[in-house]
């Protein structure tokens, strides 16, 4: 087979540097990115820049590309959609697409009895939806949310988001009412430290915050990543989360689940709270949603959904005719592909590898993920935890060099998260993997 990275060093290429320094011109400095890359075009699994260098995508937007980048049979539907109608606004009117979407969401999220659902455009505005929802609802102020935990960069979201100084340095004050829990993060559990038998001390943790911080009758919902994503790639224990849904349903608390970067397949499931069996009462879509259109929804419970007041949610480009037109046709082909199915099967090809590289690598602290949401964490060495958080920086700038794309992640920034395309083949996702143990491998010394 030909491989697929194909690229020229040094890079970044002449064009790539031209447009970058007129990025560094006319873009906000605050704005980050993992790679210099500039692209030009990008299909499947692969990007290509504007020196006509052609790199592995092993980000897939944030995971935002489940079903890759620009699938034909998307990019037709959002043609087609734009040629009849681009926007109207859906407080203005209806329109079909818009409708098929919420019923196929609602036919989509295994939750039982009525469900109902409502769009916008990130995820951002789709947890701010669902806190209002469960405000609504309950009558209650307040929210439990983790340690660790990533909802956006709205300022309620902000504030339910984790990981201080990266995000939320000098944007404070902050919204009230939000209570923060540890989350069941095992390799850094102060109880187990994944090492002998988890008794899921951590969720006493949560128990006890609600006689320390907080009345159980005062709090509206509990919004928990089944997997955090910007935290680490870090399931939850199916166990843990069943004690939550059951001490929500003791307290008449909302359980929202934010699957904004687990869904749509990522996790080996539509959803990845599946994994535990629960019924969440709220949940929360973005990125894979639309194949990297902008569009994001709640859907949950209908009485939940419903509680707002008639004009109290609203959004002018939210539901977009064109986004849903691209979310009705990657969903068709997740489904008719089975990208289920195949994220596991890419979760157990990489998971192999990583493992082995866990044995090999001393910087290595923990491998884990579930399906294709997989991640590395990198420590100071064999026996000691201790965050590297220099090493994911250098791995990602020699991966870039080698035509591999990537983006970290972690509480502390020490880990690099692999979120293929889900459409990538056998051979690319090798000679990806075999890129980023070379990138490794040159950190590691
Ligand atoms: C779990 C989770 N929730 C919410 C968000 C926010 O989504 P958006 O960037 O579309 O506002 C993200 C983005 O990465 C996310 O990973």
């Amino acid at each position: 087979m030909m491989p697929t990275i194909h690229v020229r060093p040094p890079l970044p290429g002449p064009k790539s540097q031209a447009i970058l320094a007129r990025r560094d011109a006319a873009v906000s400095k605050a704005s980050f990115r993992s790679t210099p890359v500039v692209a030009a075009s990008a299909h499947g699994a692969a990007v290509t820049d504007v020196d006509g260098n052609t790199f592995l995508d092993f980000t897939a937007g944030i995971g935002t590309l489940n079903v890759g980048h620009t699938p034909a049979e998307v990019v037709e539907a959002i043609r087609s959609q734009a040629g009849d109608l681009i926007h109207l606004c859906a407080i203005v009117g209806s329109y079909e697409p818009y409708i098929a979407l919420a019923e196929k969401l609602n036919a989509l999220v295994p939750i039982s009895g009525p469900k109902k659902t409502f769009l916008s455009n990130s995820g951002a505005e789709a947890v701010e939806t669902a806190i209002k929802m469960a405000r609504a609802y309950t009558g209650r102020p307040a929210i439990i949310t983790y340690e660790g935990a990533y909802h956006g960069r709205t300022l309620l979201t902000l504030s339910l988001t984790s990981k201080y100084a990266l995000f939320k340095k000098g944007f404070g004050p902050f919204a009230p009412e939000i209570y923060r829990v540890p989350y069941p993060y095992s390799y850094r559990c102060p109880h187990c430290r994944n090492e002998g038998v988890c008794n899921l001390t951590c969720f006493e943790d949560l128990e006890r915050a609600l006689i320390t911080q907080i009345d159980p009758s005062a709090v509206a919902a509990l919004i928990i990543e089944p997997v955090q994503g910007e935290g680490g790639f870090i399931p939850a224990s199916y166990e843990y989360l069943r004690k939550v849904r059951a001490l929500c349903d003791k307290h008449g608390i909302v359980l929202i689940v934010d699957e904004v970067q687990a869904g749509f397949c990522r996790t080996g499931r539509w959803f990845s709270f599946e994994h535990s069996g629960i019924e969440p009462d709220l949940v929360v879509m973005a990125k894979s949603l639309a194949a990297g259109m902008p569009l994001a929804a709640v859907t949950g419970r209908a009485e939940i959904v419903d509680a707002p007041h008639l004009g109290g949610l609203g959004s002018t480009f939210g539901g977009n005719p064109v986004a849903c037109a691209a979310a009705l046709k990657a969903i068709e082909i997740m489904e008719r592909d089975n990208l289920n199915q195949r994220a596991e099967q890419i979760g157990e090809i990489t998971m192999a590898h990583f493992r082995r590289w866990k044995e090999k690598y001393p910087i290595i602290g923990d491998v884990r993920g579930l399906g294709a949401m997989t991640a590395i964490e990198f420590v100071q060495g064999r026996n000691d935890r201790t965050p590297n958080t220099e090493a994911p920086l250098k791995v990602v700038a020699e991966a870039y060099q080698r035509g591999l794309l990537l983006i970290r992640a972690g509480l502390y920034s020490n880990g690099v998260r692999t979120l293929v395309p889900l459409v990538i083949t056998d051979e690319q996702l090798e000679e990806g993997l075999g890129v980023l143990e070379e990138a490794i491998g040159v950190v590691a010394g």
